[in-house]
């Protein structure tokens, strides 16, 4: 096992009814600015509870944060907090709305040009950001308890991603209750979101980090046993917490810890994300098969142990049972209803190859990967193959 350093100050409310709670997680004397997106807080009840549990605290409000969340948008936010004094920062959302906060928290004590905190990137040390705290409305990306974020600017179709351990939220809500309102699709992408978080930690090469595997197996098994459950029509408060609960797991730090993690999956579908607009998830689901399928020989002995034990397939050599491991998982992303080729979203993608590996050369990512050996030419290839 490698060895690691491992701190995560993120207080977890989880349950019914906790939003009322986070009056007592908010200085009596802030000045709040509760950030949310473009509206869905005010038709599910969740806007009413946390203006409800705040009245006696002093809260503006900004509203707007687009899904990938738009840098423009985000500045008139550090505009607004300039202006007005704001000492706290409520991100009331889902990924988006908390990685645009998170951005808002790094940029507000910054003193350079704000999209230098992306380009560069400056990490955000303990105490160098705005305190903020977090009611998460949609289970996927893990934003709610851990110190990355991702920021697009469309003018220049760039999507790049910054953090550092000053930007864990100081508290979050998870209450499985808002699961209720969320469109089936974004549920779809929350369930593939947290999925590949996990492959990004432990697809790679076989590590003596036993006890990190196992938890991201159960993740793993546990996410495709809820998936049909928070699926379905009917709402099952259980499922929902299960699926909430899985989603935060896989990406508040734990599971990397000790050994090496890959993430080339995010780093291509981030671009597919700049150049068409699709869905993060949905980037995801494109590229990870490709992703699997190229670096067959480095990832095998993993991808067989996944096939055994997530999938529980006994038969066949090493080498079969790690090409049915990535038919295991195509086959799980079109249980979501979520399509694996390029070409599936859009007709226009010849040539997005050649920019992801022009776009990875000017930002001098030369080697990715968990043995930091993947070129921007085999991203090309990656990309091609995922057509
Ligand atoms: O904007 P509103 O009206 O709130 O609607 C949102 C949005 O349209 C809607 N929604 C959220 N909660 C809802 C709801 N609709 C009904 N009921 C609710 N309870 O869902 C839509 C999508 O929301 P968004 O926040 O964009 O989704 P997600 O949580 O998947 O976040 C995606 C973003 O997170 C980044 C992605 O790149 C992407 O920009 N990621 C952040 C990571 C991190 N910080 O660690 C890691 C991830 O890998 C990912 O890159
Ligand atoms: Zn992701």
């Amino acid at each position: 096992m490698l060895n690691f350093e491992f701190k995560n100050p993120t207080k977890i409310l989880f349950g019914k009814g906790e939003i009322a709670k986070i009056s007592k997680e908010i200085p009596q004397d802030s000045k709040i600015l509760m950030i949310y997106g473009g509206g869905s807080i005010k038709k599910n009840g969740v806007y009413d509870q946390v203006k409800d549990a705040l009245k006696n605290h002093e809260v503006h409000e900004f509203g707007g944060v687009p899904a990938n969340p738009e840098y423009e948008v985000l500045i008139k936010a550090l505009h607004y907090i300039k202006e007005n004094n704001i000492t706290y920062l409520l991100a009331v959302g889902g990924g988006s709305v908390i990685d645009g906060v998170k951005f808002i928290s790094a940029a507000a004590n910054y003193n350079g040009e704000p999209w230098e905190i992306l380009t560069k990137p400056v990490r955000t040390m303990e105490g160098e950001g705005m305190p903020f705290g977090t009611v998460l409305t949609l289970p996927a990306t893990g934003s709610e308890m851990n110190s990355g974020y991702v920021i697009s600017r469309r003018e220049t179709n760039e999507k790049l991603s910054s953090g550092g351990p000053g930007l864990f939220p100081q508290f979050s809500v998870l209450d499985p209750e808002v699961i209720r309102s969320i469109p089936k699709n974004q549920i779809a992408n929350g369930i593939a979101d947290a999925y590949t978080h996990v492959l990004e930690q432990y697809m790679t090469a076989p590590s003596s980090a036993d006890l990190q595997e196992r938890i991201a197996e159960s993740i793993l098994m546990s996410l495709q046993n809820t998936a049909p459950k928070v699926m379905a029509e009917e709402f099952n408060y259980d499922a929902a917490a299960n699926f909430m609960w899985c989603c935060t797991m896989a990406l508040n730090g734990l599971i990397q810890k000790g050994v090496i993690t890959d993430w080339a999956v995010h780093a291509m579908g981030h671009e597919l994300t700049a150049q068409f607009g699709i869905d993060h998830a949905r980037t995801l689901a494109v590229i990870a098969p490709s992703h699997y399928r190229y670096n067959f020989e480095a990832k095998k002995e993993k991808l067989t142990q996944y096939a055994e034990r997530v999938w529980g397939i006994s038969e066949g050599s090493t080498h079969e049972k790690a090409e049915k491991a990535i038919v295991k998982l195509e086959e799980f992303f079109h249980s979501l209803h979520i399509q694996t080729k390029l070409s599936d979203y859009t007709k226009d993608f010849a040539g997005t190859a050649e920019k992801v590996e022009k776009a990875f050369t000017e930002r001098k990512w030369l080697g990715l990967g968990e043995h930091k050996n993947l070129t921007p030419k085999d991203a090309f290839k990656i990309v091609e193959m995922s057509y």
